[in-house]
């Protein structure tokens, strides 16, 4: 095949070759005529699908039916883009049926197949392939693998210059019976035009990489229907990935890394695109990666909380600390503004503010896409995946979300790429919920636990299972859930905390996606709560949070998927602050505490120390009138004088304290926030996307949401009432965390 040269005065990516005529296979219910019979010009229909039965073809199944469909089928969206009457439908009996329509066998000898395709986009399982020598030599499959797609069918084909002279034949394949489980094909012809599309190229990576960067441009449209694309190397697929690829102007740009194909002829196929798509060239395009000069300075980038490079991120996964770096695993769609197709994204940082995205850490496979879970470091090689003795795997557990839905591992020895273990799932399925497992190692007894959500009769439940190696689990327990409440819904953690500071009075806590917990005691197969259910998080967008396995100091650091929306960045969603747990006895019992951590102040650039100052209604310049700021972190601890009320205006958000009513109001979100001594404290952060606020030493923790304008950094403190003396007020610009 020759190499595609990617030249700007030249930038058609399809691949073209010379070739010869084709067969006169007019119709598919005529029997092949002989392999003279050849036309020198002129396309030629092989089928046509107009008869009423499939005539020279064999149909295996019952997805096919008799013969060619009249159109549209029973409980089917309106079929269009077909040609004449009739076409291939294998929606007979709906998505559920299955079967294959086999073809006469042909020689070809014209330089094009070109056919009319719509369904499924299930590679391998909803698809027109072209056999030879018993082997697919070309496949296509249709658009479709998500709701809200279309019956429409449109133009593919193939380049089968290469394969001039040989026997083949073509079939027709529906092996799915899940969503868009069925395929149509219509007007299948032998050409020497090439068919409007003719998704693959062939580019050298070098080139990309000398031009570009190492890294291949994937045009994102939101919202358009997702193509399969492939990647090969010597005709081996390296990689392939679903992606809903804009024909014309992208909305965002995603890429993939290619450095470590540095001077091989990459090949890229799409499955299908509609006429005239310039996705293919988009993808071949030499530019630099779109958006790689402006990564991590997009307006709406969150400047100390971690974000995806591009694409959807959810949950923290995986959080451990291993050889000096912690590693930040996440729920990441590298392709998909809003969360589709989970992947593991990766990130490490020395310090949990200064974070480096690397490769993707597990991609979705026949097992299902790869959801939340956790990562251990198994210092022991209890796996036994570490073949020399001293060194340790980084394992992770995660959920295949397939179906069923089943538990798996990986392990990997350089803590950046990632095998999956042969013999996955380690745990099978328990009931359709199942998944979501947070793994740790219980010391006194020398094994692994992991606390697994399954949804049972409609119960958040946790099941308890232990392992001496991570590979064998045996079911240890199941704390039942409270019926018609979401606690313990999906996202379990569980861990250790010293009761106001003291080891010797340990209490385990249990918690859910939603951040609500109980308190009690563990011994290694059990959880037995001590206390009522408690809030935990009491403000917006924080789900699904996780702490982190091991760790350089004796703390308990938890970071929380943090629902900052950012249209029209080429990403979306971030990560909390890392906040530091603990646990202390109130007036109203034992209590769960949040603080940012220690190594944010690395971030402090400069400072404005204000306090002891007191502010009152009546009198007095605002002490932060004239600190501008885009990123903010104040510190005030103030002792509010009969019933004031205090409120700090960052750059457009009010944060209040009502003194009378003990209460918090962030951006007009009320949380409970009890003075302590008569004092309050407050820390205020905010970034570009959003501000977390921690008040009653950390009582009350409270992220919120929110776009900030980037035009406004006024920052102002105004009290209502008679006064608050501020034994401490000070304001530090902060900088970004990315260097
Ligand atoms: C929580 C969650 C998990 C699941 C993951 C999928 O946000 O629904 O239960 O593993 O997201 O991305």
């Amino acid at each position: 095949m020759p190499k595609f040269r990617r030249l700007s005065a030249f930038p058609l990516v399809l691949l073209l070759l010379s070739g010869t005529a084709a067969p006169n296979l007019a119709h598919a219910v005529q029997t092949p005529p002989p392999q003279s019979a050849q036309q020198a010009q002129g396309d030629s229909v092989f089928a046509d699908f107009e008869g009423n039965n499939y005539g020279g073809w064999t149909s295996e199944g019952t997805a096919f039916g008799a013969g060619p469909a009249l159109g549209t089928l029973p409980q089917q969206m309106t079929v269009s883009g077909y040609q004449g009457g009739h076409l291939v439908n294998s929606f007979v009996g709906g998505d559920a049926a299955a079967g294959r329509l086999i073809s006469p066998e042909f020689r070809i000898t014209r330089k094009f197949i070109a056919f009319l395709i719509g369904g499924g986009g299930w590679q391998s399982r909803t698809c027109v392939n072209l056999v030879v020598g018993g082997k697919t030599a070309r496949t296509a499959t249709g658009p479709n693998t998500a709701p809200g797609g279309s019956e429409r069918l449109s133009r593919s084909g193939w380049d089968v210059q290469k394969l001039r002279g040989q026997s083949a034949h073509l079939e027709i394949v529906d092996a799915a019976t899940g969503g868009w489980g069925h395929i149509m094909t219509d007007q299948i012809t032998f050409t020497d035009t090439q068919p409007p599309l003719a998704p693959q190229m062939q580019t050298d990576v070098s080139q990309v990489i000398a031009s570009a960067g190492p890294r291949l441009n994937i045009p994102i449209k939101n919202g358009a229907p997702r193509r399969t694309v492939t990647l090969r190397i010597d005709g081996k697929v390296v990689q392939s990935f679903q992606a809903p690829l804009a024909d014309e102007t992208p909305d965002w740009w995603s890429f993939v890394d290619v450095g470590q194909w540095k001077n091989k002829p990459l090949t890229v196929t799409v499955d299908t695109l509609p006429e005239n798509s310039k996705a293919l060239f988009h993808i071949a395009s030499t530019v630099p990666a779109a958006g790689q000069d402006s990564g991590y300075r997009e307006p709406l980038r969150p400047q100390f909380h971690f974000s995806a490079r591009r694409g959807w991120l959810n949950d923290p996964n995986g959080l451990v600390w291993a050889n000096g770096e912690y590693h930040l695993f996440f729920q990441h769609s590298p392709f998909d503004w809003g969360g589709a197709l989970k992947y593991w994204g990766h990130a490490v940082s020395p310090d949990l503010v200064h974070w480096t995205e690397v490769e993707e850490a597990l991609e979705p496979d026949k097992l299902g896409d790869m959801w939340s879970g956790s990562g251990v470091f198994d210092v022991n090689n209890t796996s036994g995946f570490a073949s020399k003795d001293g060194k340790a795997p980084l394992v992770l557990i995660y959920t295949a979300a397939g179906q069923p839905f089943t538990q798996c591992i990986a392990w990997s020895m350089d803590a950046r790429h990632f095998t999956k273990y042969a013999k996955n799932p380690v745990v099978g399925n328990v009931t359709a919920g199942n998944r979501d497992p947070r793994v740790f190692w219980y010391a006194p007894t020398q094994h692994w636990v992991m606390a697994l959500y399954v949804e049972e009769n409609g119960k958040h439940t946790i099941h308890f299972l232990t392992s001496p190696n991570l590979r064998d689990w045996t079911p240890a327990s199941v704390f039942p859930g409270q019926p018609g409440t979401n606690f313990l819904y999906e996202c379990p953690d569980i861990f250790p905390l010293p009761l106001d500071g003291n080891d010797k009075k340990t209490k385990w806590i249990l918690t859910g996606a939603d951040t609500q917990y109980v308190i009690g005691s563990f011994d290694g197969k059990k959880f037995t709560p001590e206390s009522s259910i408690l809030p935990g998080v009491l403000g917006r967008g924080f789900y699904a949070p996780q702490t982190f396995n091991d760790g350089p100091q004796h703390r308990r650091v938890q970071i929380g998927w943090w629902r900052t929306e950012t249209p029209g960045m080429p990403f979306n969603q971030s990560m909390s602050m890392p906040l530091e747990l603990a646990l202390i006895t109130t007036k109203n019992g034992m209590k769960l505490t949040y603080a940012p951590v220690k190594e944010l102040e690395s971030l402090r650039a400069t400072a404005h120390t204000l306090g002891a100052v007191t502010v009152s209604q009546t009198g007095g310049p605002d002490p932060l009138a004239g600190i501008h700021a885009e990123l903010v972190e104040i510190r005030a601890e103030f002792t509010p004088v009969e019933a004031s009320v205090v409120t700090f205006t960052v750059r457009g958000i009010t944060v209040v304290y009502d003194s009378k009513k003990e209460e918090l109001i962030v951006n007009g979100h009320h949380a409970y926030a009890p003075l302590l001594s008569g004092k309050q404290r407050l820390t205020i952060y905010a970034d570009r996307t959003g501000l977390e606020v921690f008040a009653s030493d950390g009582l009350c923790y409270v992220p919120m949401p929110v776009n900030l304008n980037p035009d406004d950094t006024i920052l102002s403190l105004t009290v209502k009432g008679v006064s608050a003396g501020f034994n401490e007020l000070t304001v530090y610009e902060l900088k970004s965390a990315w260097r």
